[in-house]
């Protein structure tokens, strides 16, 4: 199981799931959920490396460094701390 923490609240995922439910119930904004309108830029501050790499929606968006769209990644495994960007 992985965990996804948000303004110290936590929630546990599957390995291997997309992050966009959870952080929909812990309050992130979401607008497309479909990687095109950027509402959903989160900023990862500890535990990127449980993410998986960016996929293309990601790389097209064009983020900064650290930066996620919550409704593209997905978590391999652990935990992962995000922040509104
Ligand atoms: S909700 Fe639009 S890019 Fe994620």
């Amino acid at each position: 199981m992985a965990t996804v923490c948000f303004e110290g609240r936590s929630v546990t995922v599957a390995d291997g799931e997309k992050i966009l439910a959870c952080c929909e119930e812990m309050g992130v904004p979401f607008g497309c959920q479909d990687g095109l309108c950027g509402t959903c830029i989160v900023t990862v501050p500890k535990g990127s490396d449980n993410l998986a790499p960016r996929n293309d929606k990601e790389v097209d968006m064009d983020l900064d460094e650290g930066q996620r769209l919550a409704c593209q990644c997905v978590i391999v495994s652990g935990e992962v701390h995000i922040v509104a960007a």
